[in-house]
């Protein structure tokens, strides 16, 4: 039977130790959309490991029932996984609705679901770009949208979006991922001004490469898995010299649902151990 590689594929820890209180989170319910794989998976694993019901949104119902199962059967708390598409309004509306009259309640929403392959705008078709902007952007924004009419409006909460680090600096092959997560951005910003009122707190996480996920997959993390030359070269652009974990995004959006950032709305937290930076420095690096 294969190894379970939770760095890898979509199982939870075998073990782990706390850094934060174990019942930071007691009582609270998450709904996570792309929460049945890769990043949203931990999400949803930590968010229950701190003592939160959590529903996990995306297309693939089969899918999600495993991970649901998976989830729950480690953690202890209730997973309730829903077949939903965040391109489409009602999907969303309805999902919501279907968490609160399970959970009763809604205190985080985390926007992880995203789409994304390599491909230069020169050969990118409107429709590719537009399914990019629809699934990420307009995703986000619907989940946001649903969570803030049906409970966030009158009783608060706290929104975690999942952006990239892409557009800082313009990747190649990237014009629709980059100028999707560039929009996630800013609708962190727009929301936060709008809905602190309402004690809303609106911020956003920008993983760096993360080893293990079907994004890092899709941007050339096989060839990497399979060179250690051109993975070493990779790494060398990386100030802490190595790609991150699902665990160490997960640990801080821990820190941003819970009270420990009561004071933090309209943030990008950028979790990448530098990456983005490891391309500055210019011919000065090699005076280092
Ligand atoms: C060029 C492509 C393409 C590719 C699809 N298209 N794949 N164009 N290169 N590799 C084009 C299609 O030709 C079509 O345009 C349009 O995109 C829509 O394609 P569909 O297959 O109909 O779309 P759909 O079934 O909705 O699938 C969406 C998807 C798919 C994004 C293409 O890959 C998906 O469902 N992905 C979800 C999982 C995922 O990508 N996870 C990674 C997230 S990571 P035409 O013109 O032909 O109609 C991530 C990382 C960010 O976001 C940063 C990392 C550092
Ligand atoms: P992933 O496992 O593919 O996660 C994406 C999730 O989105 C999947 O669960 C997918 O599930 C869901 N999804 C896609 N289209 C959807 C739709 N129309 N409606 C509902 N759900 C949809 O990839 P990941 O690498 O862990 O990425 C998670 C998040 O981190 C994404 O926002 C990504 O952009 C971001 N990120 C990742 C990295 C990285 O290195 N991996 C770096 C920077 C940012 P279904 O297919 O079942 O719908």
């Amino acid at each position: 039977m294969a190894q379970k590689d939770p760095n890898h594929d979509d199982y939870c820890l075998e073990q782990y130790k706390h850094q934060f209180q174990v019942d930071l989170l007691q009582g609270r319910v998450a709904f996570i959309t792309g929460g049945g794989s890769g990043i949203g998976f931990r999400m949803a694993e930590l968010l229950m490991r701190h003592g939160c019901h959590v529903a996990i949104g995306s297309r693939r119902r089969d899918k999600l029932q495993e991970s649901a199962q998976r989830l729950s059967a480690a953690t202890g708390r209730e997973c309730l996984p829903i077949q939903m598409d965040v391109r489409k309004y009602d999907s969303v509306k309805n999902a919501v609705e279907e968490t609160l009259q399970k959970f009763k309640r809604i205190d985080i929403l985390i926007n992880s679901a995203a789409g994304n392959f390599l491909c230069p705008a020169a050969s990118l078709s409107s429709n590719a770009f537009r399914t990019v902007i629809e699934i990420d952007t307009v995703g986000c924004y619907n989940a946001s949208r649903a969570v803030y009419d049906a409970y966030f409006k009158d009783n608060g909460g706290c929104i975690i979006n999942i952006s990239a680090t892409l557009h800082y600096l313009g990747q190649p092959l990237q014009v629709h991922a980059g100028s999707a997560k560039a929009a996630i951005d800013a609708m962190t910003r727009h929301l936060a001004v709008e809905w602190g009122p309402n004690n809303i707190r609106v911020n956003c996480i920008a993983p760096g490469p993360i080893e293990g996920t079907v994004g890092m997959r899709k941007l050339g993390g096989l060839m990497l898995e399979g060179s250690p030359e051109v993975k070493d070269k990779m790494m060398s652009y990386i100030p802490l010299g190595r790609m991150g974990t699902r665990t160490e995004i997960a640990e801080s959006a821990v820190f941003l649902a819970s009270d420990l950032s009561s004071y933090i709305t309209g943030a990008v937290l950028v979790v990448d151990g530098g990456a983005w930076l490891g391309g500055g420095g210019g011919p000065m690096k090699s005076m280092l």
